[in-house]
């Protein structure tokens, strides 16, 4: 076994209905199932030299414990956080609370979508955004977060 106590750690947390991927509005959100994308985020991750931890709730209480068990454990946090992006202080709070590197994503350009899923309430804590590029955006963002911590 490959000793992976000194590896950097990064948290990739998807919110509600992320589950879902794959058979939800594949139009919008692509054929890719979340199983996919974590396996593929896995497999970069290691190839980077970093030890990736998926997670993903439909419940934001169970999304706000897992970002506070964070703290002083992960060098850095990838997040969609779904829905909650437009409405959630609680989620934006906890991360706030978090002294390293966050990158949002979202696999839609949610920028080019209706007008209520325009308003991030975590734009303006994290350290980079990525939109439109569907799952590909997990594959930039982990990507861009290496260069970070
Ligand atoms: C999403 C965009 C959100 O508006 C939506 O509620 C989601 C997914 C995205 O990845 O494009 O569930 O975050």
């Amino acid at each position: 076994m490959p000793d992976k106590s000194h590896q950097k750690k990064i948290l990739v947390i998807h919110g509600p209905n992320l589950n879902m991927l794959g058979k939800r509005e594949p139009d919008i959100y692509g054929h890719e199932s979340l199983a996919e994308i974590d396996a593929g985020l896995l497999k970069r991750g290691a190839e980077l030299g970093l030890e990736v931890e998926t997670f993903q709730s439909n419940h934001e209480g169970a999304l706000v414990d897992k970002i506070q068990q964070a703290a002083g454990i992960v060098h850095g946090v990838v997040i969609n956080p779904a829905a909650y992006t437009h409405t959630s202080v609680a989620i934006r709070d906890a991360l706030a609370m978090l002294d390293i590197p966050i990158v949002e994503i979202h696999l839609s350009n949610i920028n080019k979508r209706e007008p209520f899923r325009h308003t991030s309430m975590i734009a303006d804590i994290v350290a980079a955004r990525i939109a439109g590029f569907g799952a590909y955006g997990y594959m930039l963002a982990l990507e861009g977060l290496a260069k970070m911590i």
